[in-house]
């Protein structure tokens, strides 16, 4: 498995993004990362935790589209032993187990509206009680919040709150996707390839044709994706890595969708129809997961692991 997870890259972009981090990092400043699927957003908000004065405190990450409304506030507070049914311990909240750390909001424009309303108070005061609680409870607290989405479509689409994301973005930080910087495609491949011949003492390598495929995809899985390919053509190969041209990537958009119908030829397996519909419906609702996942008939988190499982196959 490739462990490796630093800021790897040496084109211009991945130079700004190390810059931005490094800059960052030190102050107290809310930092919003915007940035595709798979670019390393994750990645960026643990360095900047670990470039900071707080690395030696938790860093807790929350992701804010898996939360079902109703347990928001337990999630953020915590909770009292007996405060409703089911709570049969007094629980920390994400706030009071982060702290004096940072709180990491992943996918922060897909969190609940009414979920919203208690981060702003919460973030205004700094202070708040547990479900069920009478005892005040102090946070010091860095934020880092995460979104594939334009923040701001969010706001006009009425799904996110504009005075949550002033307060949120006041250091934005932009990851480029791998398309932005196909400079570093061939350098990330081989410190991966590195990386897993080391562990397994072995020293295979790329077919020269393997590079030119690789850099003539467009990933839209980004890294994550690379990292994917790359484990699984390593797995295969005895002595050289061969990767084969990749089909034109169909992005959702490129879904034969026809006034709200969705194509599907018939003998097509059932994880691809299954993935195709739920591109659909997603690409349908603007990327918003809670509509989609409603509209879908099942539960945001089991939408959340799909996309992730889907993220994960060779032909996204
Ligand atoms: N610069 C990098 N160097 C090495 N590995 C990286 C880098 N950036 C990302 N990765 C790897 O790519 C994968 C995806 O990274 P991460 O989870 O941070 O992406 P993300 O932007 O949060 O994605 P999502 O929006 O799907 O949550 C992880 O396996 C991570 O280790
Ligand atoms: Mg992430």
């Amino acid at each position: 498995m490739i462990k490796s997870s630093k800021i790897l890259g040496r084109s211009g972009a991945a130079f700004d993004l190390a810059r931005s981090i490094v800059k960052a990092a030190p102050t107290t400043a809310s930092v919003l990362i915007i940035g595709e699927s798979g670019t390393g957003k994750e990645i960026v908000a643990r360095a900047i935790h670990n470039r900071s004065e707080r690395k030696n405190a938790p860093f807790v990450a929350i992701n804010c589209g898996a939360i079902t409304p109703s347990l928001a506030e337990s999630e953020l507070f915590g909770h009292e032993k007996g405060s409703f049914t089911g709570a049969s311990a007094t629980t920390m909240g994400c706030f009071e187990r982060a702290h004096p750390g940072t709180l990491f909001l992943d996918e922060v424009t897909e969190m609940p509206l009414a979920m919203q309303v208690l981060l702003l108070r919460v973030l205004e005061s700094s202070r708040y009680n547990r479900v069920g609680g009478t005892e005040q409870i102090n946070v010091d607290l860095r934020i880092i919040a995460a979104t594939n989405r334009d923040p701001k479509e969010a706001v006009m689409a009425g799904t996110f709150r504009s005075d949550l994301l002033y307060r949120l973005a006041v250091f934005p930080i932009r990851v480029p996707s791998l398309r932005e910087r196909k400079s570093d495609i061939a350098y990330l491949a081989q410190r991966f390839l590195d990386e897993l011949n080391q562990q397994e003492k072995s020293s295979k390598r790329f077919s020269k044709s393997s590079l030119d495929n690789l850099e003539g995809h467009s990933w839209p899985g980004n890294i994550r994706e690379l990292k994917n390919i790359i484990t699984r053509a390593f797995i295969l190969a005895d002595n050289e890595l061969d990767i084969p041209p990749f089909s034109p990537t169909r992005r959702p958009g490129s879904l034969e969708v026809k006034q709200g119908f969705l194509k599907i030829p018939i003998g097509t397996p059932l994880t691809n129809a299954q993935r195709a519909i739920i591109m659909a419906t997603l690409e349908h609702f603007a990327g918003d997961k809670q509509r989609a996942a409603l509209a879908l008939g099942i539960s945001p988190k089991t939408l959340y692991n799909r996309l992730e499982r889907f993220g994960d196959s060779p032909d996204t």
